[in-house]
């Protein structure tokens, strides 16, 4: 039986997403002088590892060949581009701007809306100047003054080429966990006192940068923050959701009411209770469970804010579970629009292969392979699936529909 077809709205947005570290290749910041340490090499080859494995060193060379991305992304029917600015790029030293780099991201900018795409910039996304980060990063007094001061400065230049600005990547969720709860990624600062003081500094920091962006750009632009979000699944799953929501984005979203333009959603996985998965995709070992973006969404559509899907996506060098992987979770971002809640774009995480943190290289999340050696890039076949996607504009909603609205489901 053929389910029903949903036609998303005129101005609805498709396209992909990129940070700056992950893809650009020749950057030194804190992430960076982590993989040389001898800590980070100490404790790869205690997992016997090749440490050289794990060294961003030239990524995807975006930072030289954007022009081709983005030539393939227009190609692929893309509308929108998110990426993000690389602070220790335009700051290298404390309070010395650079305005090369400056004019090589408004170059990249302009190159986006050449090619017909809305940019949405990121200004932070886990990665810090060497010398901010010595004061402590966003755990130093000083962290909302310069963090704003550096967000001013790049608005300013950057803003008649840019609507969409996002403050910061996953940093109280994924960010705060992996660096100052598990300690695992840098400053590996394993504490829960800092977790929750690092979660509030970049309140802090979102609220002052958000007030002075939107007083500078009068209006014309749209300032928000992403978030991760995980759907709960197993064992009494309203509770746990409601418990983990609470914990997790609600957090946030609740104490930034009037500073927030729009939500940043990045969907991957589930944190699963109990029971089994029925589909892993192996690279990250995430469960892959489509209709969690549709509770999500649900979820934050609470707060009436007008909601990006900034991120979504799955690692897998075969390429045979992405095409079913967007297919599937579009078509329940679409039971959620068809339910009345405001999504305004979808971005498949990433336009290309690139650096996956603590994991380096291994991981395969493009739309379009890159050979690491020739920095030759192959359009994957899911991407040209997605292409005729966004070409029809319309995906068939699923067919268990939606949820009843205020209730729940329990078929997990
Ligand atoms: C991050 C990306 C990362 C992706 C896949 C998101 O949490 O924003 O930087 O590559 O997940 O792990």
């Amino acid at each position: 039986m053929e389910g029903a077809r949903y036609r998303f709205p005129r101005e609805f947005y498709w396209g992909s997403a990129t940070s700056a570290y992950q893809v650009e290749g020749g950057i030194e910041n804190d992430w960076s002088a982590w993989e040389r340490s001898e800590e980070r090499i100490r404790q790869l080859k205690q997992q016997g590892l090749n440490p050289a494995a794990f060294v961003s060193g030239r990524a995807a060379d975006f930072w030289n060949r954007y022009e081709e991305d983005l030539d393939n992304a227009h190609l692929l029917g893309h509308t929108m581009f998110r990426m993000s600015i690389e602070w220790s790029r335009i700051e290298p030293q404390e309070g010395t701007f650079d305005g090369e780099a400056i004019a090589h991201y408004r170059k990249i900018i302009q190159a986006v809306k050449a090619r017909g795409m809305e940019p949405m910039v990121t200004l932070w996304h886990f990665t810090n100047p060497i010398w901010f980060a010595s004061k402590g990063g966003f755990l130093s007094k000083d962290a909302t003054r310069l963090f704003t001061r550096y967000a001013v400065r790049l608005v300013r230049a950057l803003q008649d080429d840019v609507r969409y600005w996002v403050t910061f990547n996953e940093a109280t969720t994924v960010y705060a966990w992996m660096a100052y709860a598990t300690g695992q990624w840098p400053p590996q600062k394993k504490s829960l006192r800092t977790f929750f003081s690092f979660r509030k500094a970049i309140l802090r920091a979102h609220k002052r940068a958000y007030r002075d962006i939107k007083a500078m750009c009068h209006g014309r632009c749209l300032v928000g923050i992403v978030e991760n979000n995980r759907a709960v699944v197993g064992g009494h799953w309203f509770g746990a959701q409601r418990l983990a929501n609470a914990m997790y984005s609600h957090w946030l979203w609740r104490r930034i009411r009037r500073e927030n333009d729009f939500i940043g959603l990045n969907y991957y996985t589930t944190r699963r209770l109990s029971g089994r998965a029925s589909v892993v995709a192996k690279e990250k070992g995430w469960e892959v469970w489509p209709e969690g973006i549709y509770r999500t969404i649900k979820d934050v559509g609470r707060f009436k804010v007008p909601i990006f899907i900034t991120e979504n996506g799955i690692a897998d060098a075969t390429d045979r579970m992405r095409w079913p992987f967007i297919r599937d979770h579009l078509s329940w971002v679409a039971q959620a629009m068809h339910d009345g809640i405001d999504v305004r774009g979808y971005l498949y995480w990433s336009l290309l292969d690139n650096f996956e943190w603590e994991d380096g290289y291994a991981p395969r999340f493009g739309l379009i392979t890159v050979d690491y050696e020739t920095q030759k890039r192959t359009i994957r076949p899911s991407a040209h699936e997605y292409a005729k996607m966004i070409r029809e504009h319309a995906v068939d909603l699923p067919r268990s529909g939606g949820q009843p609205s205020g209730g729940h489901r329990s078929s997990h």
